[in-house]
């Protein structure tokens, strides 16, 4: 079983093993990261074995400072404002990769297009020290919930893995919200902590939506999936299910529900991203078929919750 290291004890520990070409789930501010150097092959490979993840899904690349971004990735002047009002924080920029980037294929799955993020606290720390970026996907066995804490990422992958590093429950809960500028237009790829309206208001213009293209494969439509199945938008609750609820008003027969978890009582967008993925682990673990949800506005931060629902909701495949 993986080591549990609190991040205080830890720093020393997770840099042996990502020198030594081996992988470490570690707490950012969005959801954890199971983290490997991005520069080594085997590192790499040994996130996607830990994951069971298809290979043809490209992954983040986190980085300490704009300087070890630049020396990764052109960055164009609207992609360089965004960079400089939200990062630190949960904002990923899809980017031109430099030829001599140094990013091992496996991170890009062969794009010439890489994802960059930096994230605050001990990642960036972490990166800083080991002087290179990390590739790290969210730390959870493919098509299965983002891990939020470290109790949650140990219990997923902990016999495949030496070392979590806690950093208590993450604070936004959603993983990043995902640009890409084309063509002088800013394109949202995936919704996350940062909202559509936050980022709008910096680029002083509107985000287009909808995937196109090469971005497709990373958006599997069945993902973060619970074992039991989920009813959305629901206005009433059926005999048997779970209940996760929103707000003050309560569906019809809520009495009904085997188990019950409030996203936030007072209709808070950020506090419910933040009890998501746990939410929905709690009420799967209560053991119901069908997890019914209560309908979750679509404004600021509700865009991603309402996004991850959705996907956790689809016909399951097996390449989430
Ligand atoms: O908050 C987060 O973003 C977390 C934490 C750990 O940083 N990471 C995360 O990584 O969610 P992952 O691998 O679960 O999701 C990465 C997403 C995928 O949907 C992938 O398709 C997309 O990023 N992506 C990566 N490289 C891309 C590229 N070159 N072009 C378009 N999309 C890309
Ligand atoms: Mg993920």
């Amino acid at each position: 079983m993986a080591e549990i290291l609190a991040i205080g004890e830890a720093l020393e520990r997770a840099l042996a093993l990502l020198e030594g070409g081996d992988v470490v789930a570690i707490p950012t501010e969005t959801v954890y990261g199971l983290a490997g150097d991005a520069t080594n092959g085997v590192a790499v490979a040994r996130i996607f074995e830990a994951k069971g993840r298809p290979r043809f899904n490209p992954l983040i690349a986190h980085v300490a400072d704009r300087a070890m971004a630049d020396r990764i990735a052109g960055f164009d002047p609207l992609s360089a404002r965004l960079a400089e009002a939200f990062w630190p924080g949960p904002l990923t920029l899809v980017l031109p990769r430099r030829a001599d980037s140094g990013i091992h294929p496996l991170v890009t799955a062969g794009l010439d297009t890489i994802a960059l993020r930096m994230p605050r606290g001990f990642g960036g720390e972490l990166i800083a020290r080991l002087g290179r970026p990390l590739a790290a996907p969210s730390a959870n066995s493919s098509g299965r919930i983002s891990g939020t804490t470290a109790g949650a990422v140990a219990a997923d992958l902990g016999d495949r893995i030496r070392l979590v590093v806690d950093g208590g429950a993450t604070p936004v809960g959603l993983e990043s919200t995902i640009l890409k500028v084309e063509n002088g237009r800013l394109r949202l790829l995936r919704p996350g902590g940062i909202s559509a309206e936050e980022i709008e208001v910096v680029a002083g213009a509107k985000l287009s939506r909808g995937a196109s293209g090469i971005e497709a494969p990373g958006m599997l439509a069945s993902h973060y999936a619970p074992g039991a199945a989920m009813r959305l938008n629901v206005e009433d609750v059926a005999e048997g299910e779970a209940l996760l609820a929103f707000g003050r008003n309560r569906a019809a027969d809520w009495e009904r529900a085997v188990a019950l978890r409030n996203l936030s009582e007072t209709g808070d967008l950020r506090e419910a991203a933040s009890n998501l993925f746990a939410f929905m682990q709690a009420l799967d673990r209560a053991g119901a078929a069908t997890i019914a949800v209560e309908p979750i506005p679509f404004e600021g931060l509700g865009e991603a919750i309402n996004d991850r629902l959705a996907r956790a909701a689809a016909p399951r495949d097996k390449n989430g």
